[in-house]
């Protein structure tokens, strides 16, 4: 049985939040919101809690956790040293999405949290329902994102009923995750630090903070990847999805031609698009604007599931700025095939 919390942004939520964080001194998990997508937290310095995340999600074991904190204090139990660079990167972007990969005290978290290896991911939430629980709480909470491995990550408390219900205890409501795409990860135990994943905080932004970034070309690297879970399939809808420029002048041939083979076609884009042939229009909103179309992308992928189609046809956007995130994360959806 999953009880669902509901907890309203702006109101005195303390009681709620205590029997979460109770929850978690007792071993359990809860799914919790935060500005990018809802996460699964559990205590990262009990191995037995940390592998229910796992087993609730699905997830390989050689995946490791991020861990999230509500105050910066918090750093100094499990962090070895904190370097210079991500001194400059946290107190320029946290609280927010940027998760650090820094050295991690050895012994200090269970070792299934960072899957062996010697550094871990941290990010402060910007999120006030995240910041408030983790403030309570004032323990490391190691959260993937609250999905089943490889669909899309939940940007709803409806996502995660959808993946997990019956397999967490608890789930807090705190409304729509607002960014919609999970944390820029930035591994600062390398010199110069590495993009390992894009998100909101954009190379550019890091760049005028920090200087000099390695490439996020690594994250291609199947053989070594240095984020883990780049290395799996992600974000994927049940139909096969194709990515396109809208604007291109042979698209509506093309979508055509894919009707003409008997293929219902799911058409992901802004309203703008809906002149467009299509059996199904998924909207992903008014306006072209990449944050906004970036925090619809999974719940979009999410409603195609509820539809009789065949194919989904996913509109693409320039990979600059965020739009560096958001075609990142597309790709994974459509394992890189184009229409
Ligand atoms: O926005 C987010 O980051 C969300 C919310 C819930 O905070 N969390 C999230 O977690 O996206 P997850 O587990 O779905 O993705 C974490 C990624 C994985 O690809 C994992 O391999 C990588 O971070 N990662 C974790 N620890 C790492 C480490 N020590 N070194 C390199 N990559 C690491
Ligand atoms: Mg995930």
């Amino acid at each position: 049985m999953t009880n669902c919390v509901h907890v309203d942004r702006n109101g005195d939520n303390t009681k709620s939040y205590q029997q979460i964080v109770d929850n978690w001194l007792q071993g359990e998990v809860a799914a919790f919101p935060t500005e990018t997508v809802y996460g699964l937290g559990a205590d990262a310095r009990n191995a037995q809690a940390i592998a229910k995340i796992y087993e609730a999600k699905g997830r390989p074991s050689d995946n490791p956790l991020i861990v999230h904190i509500g105050q910066i204090e918090q750093l100094q139990g499990f962090i070895d040293h904190v370097p210079e660079k991500a001194k400059l990167a946290i107190e320029a972007f946290w609280p927010g999405p940027l998760t650090a990969i820094l050295p991690l005290k050895s012994g200090a978290l269970a070792e299934n949290v960072s899957a062996g290896l010697s550094t871990v991911g941290v990010r402060m939430p910007s999120h006030p329902v995240a910041r408030e629980l983790l403030t309570l709480a004032n323990m490391p909470i190691a959260a993937p994102s609250a999905n089943r491995s490889g669909k899309p990550s939940p940007t709803a408390a409806s996502h995660v009923l959808e993946d997990l219900e019956g397999r967490i205890p608890y789930i807090v409501d705190g409304g729509p995750a607002t960014a919609g795409l999970e944390s820029t990860i930035v591994d600062f135990t390398v010199e110069p630090p590495a993009l390992l994943r894009p998100g909101s905080i954009t190379e550019e932004m890091l760049i005028s903070v920090i200087g000099e970034l390695q490439g996020a070309g690594r994250l291609r690297d199947q053989d070594a990847p240095k984020a883990p879970g780049m290395k799996y399939t992600h974000y994927a809808p049940e139909a096969p999805v194709l990515l396109a420029f809208l604007d291109d002048e042979d698209v509506t041939d093309k979508i055509e031609q894919l009707r003409s083979q008997g293929k219902r076609v799911a058409l992901v884009a802004t309203d703008s698009y809906r002149g467009l042939p299509h059996d199904a229009f998924v909207s992903l909103g008014e306006s072209n604007e990449i944050e906004a179309v970036s925090s619809r992308l999974f719940a979009a992928l999410r409603e195609c599931n509820q539809l009789p189609i065949d194919v989904i046809v996913a509109a693409a956007y320039p990979a600059e700025g965020i739009g560096k995130a958001l075609m990142n994360r597309l790709e994974k959806a459509a394992g890189g095939n184009w229409l």
